[in-house]
């Protein structure tokens, strides 16, 4: 055994210091930014900078736990450490067996009660964070979204405005003065299984379940594009069930609403009318809707305002010709498993296809 140990390459100190490493590596990872642009990028998983009140109030306990575990991590591997080195087998040991102790009703006492203690404060503290967001009363002018989630897919309802997207949730953005405060209060149901939302910079996990409706609110405080996902698993495309939160200045907010109540411009170059033909001559519309025309499914995104977006296939590829073409073509290339199917669409029927979704804007 002693052989094993000496072999080795670490000593006693350098595992602490590995362990260190890899926690600056991590703390470096997470708070990694975006590049500056209009709307900056706020990237997922940065839970340590809260821009909205829900997320502010969980990483505030979320920090209170962390220091009180780490602590305990502390304080039980320094213990650990000091008693390896100062017990462990000297030259000088004869091999015969130290005192043997049974039991002691002080030690056992103080590692029951102080564990259970600690136990009780951090549910204390959880327990009033989770009431805190879930009774927050939402203002007269909250933004009212509905998320509904699907395999694998967000579908986005603003039933007070009429609109309906996917995958991307445009809402103004908030303050840190409740007085102008404009939240959004997002009600989340599903389609199919249970999914989770979570936009971590905004709020923390709120679960989307078959015939049931949840809720839950953000106050973003600064404009931006949010990353979350689904934190749910869900069946084979849940790690690319992605959403983006897109937070825009009031005015901004009023100019996106504009764009997508403002109507489609019908086809008009040969090409496009022939592939609006072929769209609705396929069963494209069996799964989707473009508003005021036939194309009334539901079991896909809605394609009315396709090119607003940034992204296709719920932010597994940008939105771009090259990506589009592909996944008209065969989305199963992009998105594997995903619910739509590979059409057998020609080359050409597909550059017309292409061609007709571009006006849809
Ligand atoms: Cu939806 Cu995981």
């Amino acid at each position: 055994m002693a052989n094993v140990v000496r072999k080795s390459g670490l000593g006693a100190a350098g595992y602490p210091a590995v362990f260190a490493g890899f926690l600056f590596a991590l703390a470096g990872g997470l708070y990694g930014q975006g590049a500056g642009s209009e709307y900056p990028m706020k990237r997922v998983a940065d839970m340590f900078q809260p821009l909205s009140r829900p997320a502010e109030m969980i990483h505030g306990s979320a920090v209170m736990v962390l220091w009180v575990t780490g602590g305990i991590f502390v304080v039980v591997t320094a213990l650990l450490v000091y008693i390896l080195l100062k017990f462990r087998k000297k030259e000088t040991d004869d091999g015969s067996e130290p005192p043997q102790i049974y039991g002691s009703s002080h030690i056992e006492l103080a590692w029951t009660v102080i564990p259970i203690l600690i136990t009780v404060v951090l549910i204390l503290v959880t327990s009033r964070t989770i009431g805190e967001i879930q009774n927050a009363k939402m203002p007269e002018n909250a933004l009212k979204v509905r998320l509904v989630g699907h395999q694998w897919w967000w579908e986005v309802h603003y039933p007070e405005l009429g609109i309906i997207t996917a995958n991307e949730v445009h809402v103004p953005v908030s303050d840190r003065d409740p007085a102008k405060a404009r939240p959004t209060h997002f009600e989340l149901q599903s389609a199919d299984v249970i999914h989770s939302f979570w936009v971590p910079q905004l709020a923390g996990k709120t679960d989307l379940v078959p015939n049931r409706t949840n809720e839950t609110w953000i106050d973003p405080y600064e404009p931006g594009v949010y990353f979350g996902n689904c934190a749910e698993y869900c069946g084979t495309q849940h790690a690319n069930m992605l959403l983006r939160v897109i937070v825009h200045t009031p005015e901004g907010f009023e100019e996106w609403v504009r764009q997508m109540k403002a109507p489609v411009a019908p086809p008009a170059t040969p090409d496009e009318i022939a592939g609006h033909r072929l769209f609705y001559d396929t069963s494209c519309v069996n799964c989707h809707k473009v508003d005021g025309t036939v194309a009334e499914g539901v079991f896909g995104p809605d394609l009315t305002k396709l090119m607003t977006r940034q992204t296709i296939g719920a932010g597994v590829a940008p939105l771009d010709d090259k990506n589009l073409w592909q996944w008209v073509k065969d989305p199963q290339v992009l998105k594997v498993g995903c619910l739509m199917p590979d059409m057998q669409l020609t080359d050409k029927e597909t550059d017309l296809i292409v061609a007709y979704l571009k006006t849809l804007e």
